[in-house]
């Protein structure tokens, strides 16, 4: 077992260097004094590249974090994942989503038996997956293209389709349902035709409420519309492939346990992007979070992308105590971005334990929550520049734009580049509710132009920042016991809602219970 970040000897050095300097750090002090300061605290890594500058710390509080991470045995804990050994502790499972992007026959140091069998049967799904995803995009007859799924078999696919736009198949419609709440699906269905949609029923277990009753749905509508061939028209994704057929799922594409719902979209999940850009664009994908898999695993710490993203993370959460993170992706077609961070980081690291139930003295993830810009600044970026709390702010900007319209794209870019610096600098002339204290902090991500390559290799850099953030918390990142108890009680309550039955309830929930029941008067 490795030592928790508090139990370092480090700790305690960050909390005195905060204390001392790191409390009084001004943004625009530290810029007038260090001419180095953007070149030290920016990264390019594959695809990606970020300015940590403007961030509240220094090159003392970066190298203690650094020591710490060594202390901690980051590089031992990030080796043990990759080479599949069991890091998901309370549920005995590796978590070796990299080997859903790892080439064909790639072997690494330390690699577990099991891994090459498994990195066999990777590739012959994703061959078949893929030569599945190009046998309907050839098929005009499909027009829609319907995902049913929830959480990780929902919120990455959703994001990836929508972001690359640029690279869809044109003549397709691609919908999302998600919600156990029928208006998402009764639209969505009101918009297709049996004949013409192919219906994706992606679910890790196959078991969870909301997919299955919304499958159920899609089946009897299907049926009910006189619907021909199911076979031809559902497809299942699916760790439970035995569930898969119980349901009459012919055609069925399989993932493995070692597979975590949020870092699926690698996977046969992936189906759906891989029918709007294509097989060989799906393997750009795979192949740009490889190469941030690279990165992550090689490039020493003080240059790695994803461990210093991490490092900033702790200090911002553990000594400044900043309490979210906005995400203001300045790019309307990555407007589902926020969504899929926050089930990354907050269903991975939102724990109060450590990996052996120990509760943690810290806090641990932070809130993510954003929109993407500019509308950000038109809503709650008032709260960034004037609020009386700091939050940690990420602007991911996109070098080249993929419309022919002219000028927006320098706008967009203005505004981005002009928030993280009116964040930054204030302004002192003005007082009262003129007045910009400043000094307040934004990391800012560029990607040269939104490619499948590019966004795999950022949303690996996600995944190895929360991984990172995870073991140095002491968290086990790969499970999420926390969603179990609310799925219980509603099982419980369900039946109640025809019933009007309050017995052994909480007065608020018995008295909501009856309205909506309409047992008590509405
Ligand atoms: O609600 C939690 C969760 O288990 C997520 O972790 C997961 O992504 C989601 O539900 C969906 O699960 P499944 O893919 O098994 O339907």
């Amino acid at each position: 077992m490795h030592p928790r970040c508090d139990e370092t000897p480090q700790w305690a050095q960050l909390q005195a260097h905060y204390q001392a300097q790191g409390r009084g750090l001004d943004l625009r002090r530290a810029f007038a004094e260090d001419a180095g300061r953007f070149a030290h605290f920016s990264q390019q890594a594959p695809h990606v590249f970020a300015d940590l500058s403007k961030n509240l710390w220094d090159r003392q509080a970066e190298a203690l974090l650094l020591d710490m991470a060594r202390a901690c045995r980051l590089e031992h804990s990030r080796d043990a994942m990759f080479a599949g050994q069991a890091v998901n502790s309370t549920e005995g499972r590796a978590a070796l989503h990299t080997l859903l992007r790892r080439p064909r026959g790639l072997a690494l140091p330390g690699d577990e038996p099991f891994v090459a069998q498994a990195l066999q049967e990777v590739h012959a799904t994703l061959d078949a997956m893929l030569a599945f995803a190009e046998a309907v995009r050839a098929d005009a007859q499909i027009t829609d293209i319907v995902n049913i799924g929830i959480g990780g078999s929902d919120l990455g696919p959703h994001m990836a389709v929508r972001a690359l736009q640029a690279h869809q198949l044109p003549g397709r419609r691609f919908h999302f349902v998600s919600n156990i709440d029928g208006h998402e699906l009764a639209s969505v269905l009101q918009a297709v035709r049996p004949e013409s949609t192919l219906f994706i029923v992606a679910s890790k277990t196959f078991t969870t409420l909301e997919t299955m009753a919304n499958a159920r749905s899609a089946l009897d509508w299907f049926a009910a519309q006189g619907g021909q061939d199911v076979a031809r028209h559902f497809v299942a994704l699916t760790a439970n492939v035995a569930k898969a057929a119980e349901w009459g799922m012919s055609r069925t594409f399989g993932f493995w346990d070692w597979v975590g719902g949020r870092y699926s979209l690698w996977s046969a999940i992936g189906l759906p992007i891989a029918i709007a850009i294509g097989a060989a664009g799906f393997r750009d994908f795979l192949a740009g979070a490889h190469a941030m898999d690279e990165h992550f695993r090689s490039a020493p710490l003080a240059h790695n992308l994803p461990v210093r993203l991490a490092l900033l993370d702790i200090w911002y959460r553990n000594f400044l105590g900043l309490p979210s993170r906005c995400i203001a992706p300045y790019h309307a077609w990555l407007q589902r971005l926020p969504a899929y961070l926050q089930q990354l980081e907050m269903e991975s690291n939102g724990k109060r334990v450590d990996s052996q139930g120990r509760a943690l003295p810290m806090a641990t993830a932070p809130v993510i929550w954003g929109e993407p810009g500019s509308n950000g600044q038109h809503a709650f970026f008032q709260l960034l520049h004037q609020g009386p709390d700091v939050q940690a702010l990420e602007i991911i900007a996109v070098r080249d734009s993929a419309h022919g319209l002219a000028g927006h794209h320098q706008m967009l870019l203005a505004n981005a580049l002009a928030q993280a610096q009116a964040l930054m600098q204030g302004r002192a002339s003005g007082c009262g509710h003129r007045h910009f204290p400043g000094n307040r902090p934004s990391s800012f991500v560029l990607l040269d132009a939104l490619t499948p390559a590019s966004l795999g290799a950022y949303l690996a850099l996600q995944e190895h920042r929360v991984f990172c953030s995870g073991s140095l918390w002491g968290i086990n990142s790969f499970d999420q016991w926390g969603v179990e108890l609310g799925k219980q009680l509603a099982q419980d309550l369900q039946p109640r809602l025809h019933t009007g039955d309050v017995a052994g309830l909480d007065g608020s929930t018995a008295g909501l219970l009856q309205r909506l029941a309409g047992v008590g008067g509405r």
